[in-house]
């Protein structure tokens, strides 16, 4: 299967998107956690991409293009994929399906997390992440087994330096008029499924499954 995870900052893709990548053996890209190992790393790619991230704008079409075009081309993607923040704009979309017909591929489902904006700045300002994994955990919706360490490692959590009030208004604004035209796009294609995305993390694993089983 190939899936694409689109959903506002906060509405749980990356909560989802471990369980998908488990359960479906599914190869799991996500470009947000790329580009931020990039931008801790200093690498090229990071260096481009800060500005935009730390203002909660979307790094440019060619760079993230770029990400999914090395990534998809892997062996271990060959059986399928779950792509979270990515496409993101129409044109990535476009290019994305250029790519994968010349491999005579196609995306197979979208699954879109629908949750009103009301709801994600407490799941913004809350959530904790364990950087080398991607693992995230909510100070009040799915708290770590001990205050501030990742459950798995042992490491120490942080916060994201796009999490906070301010910067998640632009990220929601960078949603709505670049990213919900791309649910338009794949509505026309009859592979859009709509999730309860405000439901608790449990339901809409419960949901994700039915989707996929069908
Ligand atoms: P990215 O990392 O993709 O961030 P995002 O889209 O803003 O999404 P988030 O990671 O914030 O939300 P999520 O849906 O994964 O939420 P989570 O499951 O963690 O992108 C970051 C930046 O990179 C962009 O702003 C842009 O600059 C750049 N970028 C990335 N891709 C790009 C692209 N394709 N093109 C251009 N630029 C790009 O959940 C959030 C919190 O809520 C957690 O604490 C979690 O524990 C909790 N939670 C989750 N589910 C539930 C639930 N059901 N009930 C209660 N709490 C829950
Ligand atoms: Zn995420």
């Amino acid at each position: 299967k190939r899936l694409i995870l689109i959903g506002p900052p906060g509405s749980g893709k990356g909560t989802q998107s471990p369980i998908i990548e488990e359960n479906y053996c599914l190869c799991h890209l996500a470009t947000g956690d790329i580009l931020r190992a990039a931008v801790a790393a200093k690498t090229p790619l990071g260096i481009q991409a800060k500005e935009a991230m730390d203002k909660g704008e979307l790094v440019s079409d060619d760079l993230v293009v770029g990400i999914i075009d090395e990534a998809i081309k892997k062996p271990a993607c060959d059986k399928g994929f779950v792509l979270d923040g990515f496409p993101r704009t129409v044109v990535q979309a476009e290019k994305l399906d250029a790519m994968l017909e010349s491999q005579g591929n196609k995306i197979d489902k979208v699954l879109n997390f629908g949750i009103a904006d009301a709801i994600l700045e407490e799941r913004i300002t809350g959530r904790w992440i364990h950087p080398a994994s991607g693992r995230s955990y909510h100070a009040k919706f799915a708290p770590p087994k001990v205050s501030g360490v990742d459950d798995v490692t042992g490491e120490p959590l942080i916060q994201r330096k796009d999490d906070n009030a301010a910067v998640l208004k632009s990220r929601l604004e960078a949603f709505h008029r670049q990213t919900e035209p791309v649910i338009d796009y794949y509505e026309k294609r009859k592979v859009v499924s709509n999730l309860h995305a405000e439901k608790p993390p449990s339901q809409v694993t419960e949901e994700v499954h039915s989707v996929l089983s069908a």
